[in-house]
């Protein structure tokens, strides 16, 4: 089954006004309740980045923890998690950022990655990009590079995956809503 981004955007749904004033809503939750759509979106992920030089999978809690656990499993790629502040026993490496509406800190276990590994970031959205610029920097903190970062959406009016690669990290979204 061929990836169809008509298709794919007909399943997620927009929310006007959610969870504050002013905010659409890019909900794609009801992509997890349709096989054929998450086969389509995990199966062009997976052949994007199957034959790439990435050692680690990093996904970023809680909605990129969907979709990059199904690229793991097929990739046979170890999977690290990059989760809000609090959730992770253990030493971790800790880094606040600013969300559309709030902020959040993530956190990382000291050795999820290291030295030598390349990691893949993967998240379900790109908003203002405070997420993936908080994990690209708690995995550099560890030591490690980050080849890239990727999300199914990209909000380009709000200039996230811009200040992505701004940093210096290549920037991969399979569909966006202007
Ligand atoms: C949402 C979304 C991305 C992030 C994007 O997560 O899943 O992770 O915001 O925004 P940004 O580009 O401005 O950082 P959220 O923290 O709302 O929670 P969830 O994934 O746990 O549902
Ligand atoms: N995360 C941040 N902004 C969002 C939006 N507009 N829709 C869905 N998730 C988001
Ligand atoms: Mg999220």
């Amino acid at each position: 089954m061929s990836y169809d981004e008509f298709y794919v955007k007909s399943v997620i749904r927009s929310l006007p006004d959610w969870p504050e004033p002013g905010v659409v809503f890019r909900d794609i939750t009801p992509i997890f309740k349709d096989p054929k759509a998450l086969r389509m979106v995990a199966d062009a992920f997976i052949q994007r980045y199957m034959n790439s030089e990435l050692t680690h999978i990093a996904c970023i809690d809680a909605r990129g923890f969907l979709i990059a656990s199904i690229m793991a499993y097929q990739m046979q790629k170890p999977l690290v998690l990059v989760r809000k502040k609090g959730k992770l026993p253990g030493e971790t490496v800790h880094q606040e950022y600013k969300l559309e509406y709030g902020t959040a800190a993530v956190e990382m276990q000291i050795d999820s990655v290291g030295p030598g590994d390349r990691v893949l970031v993967f998240d379900d959205l790109i908003a203002t990009g405070g997420t993936i610029l908080a994990a690209c920097t708690l995995i550099k903190k560890l030591g490690a590079e980050v080849i890239e970062s990727a999300a199914l959406v990209d909000l380009p009016d709000l200039n996230g995956s811009i200040r992505i690669q701004e940093a210096g990290v290549p920037v991969y979204t399979m569909l966006a809503y202007e």
